[in-house]
């Protein structure tokens, strides 16, 4: 173990992996080889898929193309545009969480928040609703937490604006998780600027200050999540929003522990215990991660992602992941995936 660290194996609540309907640009497979090289034993996927995963047959074939093709762990969380609450019952069987758009995004599946308070009332009161509220809806979701007592989990905080409001939420004491991505605490909008077409994702990238502000209120942050979003090259250069990121969220985090932004069981909390806790994810004691402390340059050609391309290509971080034991078994070292596919577990199958 010389120059290696060893974390419980990590967990991401949000990804998305595109199978099926777009499996040009990830697959099951891929998706969850990428979570793997980035030292995730657990991806829960969203439902805005070329046809979104709004009824109870498209979520189960969704489980079936995970038992042929998953490497690592992984759930799925359930969508809705308001016309499917009759269905909720047994979809929240096969799902993690319900996932509700309040601003357009990749899919296009925007809710009207009219709907918000009766679809709260009808998904099961212990699973988590998640909500993409950005700045012109962030009012409309803390107003629909009044009075709540169930989950609800709001994504990506992108600036000083969003977090204060979540914060003020958590004052209250409102049943309210918020997540952070690590596009938003390692690039800014001048990054956007170099980065062209591959620097736009929903939520935006901000100024500076408010990615410090995200950085000074780590506190109120409960958990890291990837929006491992692929895309094409010909898809960002028309317009898709999105970024990947399973590969290259741990190596940042490690490099903003080295610079003394962050410690390790902040990492470990934020992106192990926390969404494990918040949204119901059983870990095991012999399910880890082994890095390799040996600096390296995060390079394209590297990545396990189909989209092959990272707006970190070229950052030098201080560690790789080097082996995966999931359950004691090795699912994946140096660079190779070990793991038969489907032969990881599913969360929350019935
Ligand atoms: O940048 C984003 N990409 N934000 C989202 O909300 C969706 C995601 C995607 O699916 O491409
Ligand atoms: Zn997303």
């Amino acid at each position: 173990m010389a120059n290696k660290i060893k974390l419980p194996g990590l967990i991401d609540v949000h990804v998305h992996l595109r199978d099926p309907g777009q499996t040009h640009k990830e697959d099951l497979l891929t998706g969850t080889s990428a979570a793997l090289a980035g030292g995730f034993t657990c991806v829960v996927d969203m439902p805005n898929n070329a046809e979104p995963i709004t009824t109870v047959e498209r979520m189960k074939a969704k489980h079936a193309l995970a038992k042929q093709k998953a490497v690592s762990d992984i759930g799925f969380h359930y969508g809705s545009l308001g016309d499917n609450l009759d269905t909720f019952e047994e979809a929240a069987k096969y799902s993690v969480g319900l996932k509700l758009y309040l601003n357009n995004t990749t899919g296009g599946y925007m809710l009207d928040p009219a709907y918000l308070k009766k679809i709260y009332a009808a998904w099961p009161q212990d699973k988590v609703v998640l909500l993409h509220a950005e700045e012109d809806f962030i009012d409309v979701a803390i107003e629909s937490l009044e009075g709540l007592k169930r989950p609800v989990h709001i994504c990506h905080m992108p600036n000083r604006e969003v977090l204060d409001k979540i914060i003020g939420a958590k004052k209250q004491g409102l049943p309210v998780t918020c997540g952070v991505t690590p596009h938003h605490l390692f690039l800014n909008e001048k990054d956007a600027d170099k980065l062209g077409v591959y620097g736009q994702m929903k939520p935006s990238l901000k100024p500076q200050s408010d990615v410090d502000y995200l950085w000074e209120n780590l506190d109120w942050i409960d958990l890291f999540e990837s929006d491992h979003a692929p895309h094409t090259h010909e898809e960002k250069k028309e317009g898709a929003f999105g970024v990947p990121g399973l590969e290259t969220t741990l190596p940042l985090l490690l490099k903003a522990e080295v610079e003394g932004k962050i410690t390790r069981s902040q990492i470990i909390d934020k992106c192990f215990t926390t969404p494990a806790r918040v949204f119901g994810i059983p870990t095991d004691e012999d399910t880890y991660v082994e890095v390799d402390m040996t600096p390296y340059t995060i390079k394209n050609k590297d990545l396990k992602t189909k989209c092959g391309w990272s707006p970190f290509d070229g950052v030098e971080v201080p560690g790789k992941v080097s082996k995966v034991v999931l359950r004691g078994e090795t699912v994946y070292e140096n660079g190779e995936i070990i793991a038969t596919p489907g032969s990881s577990r599913l969360l929350s199958e019935k």
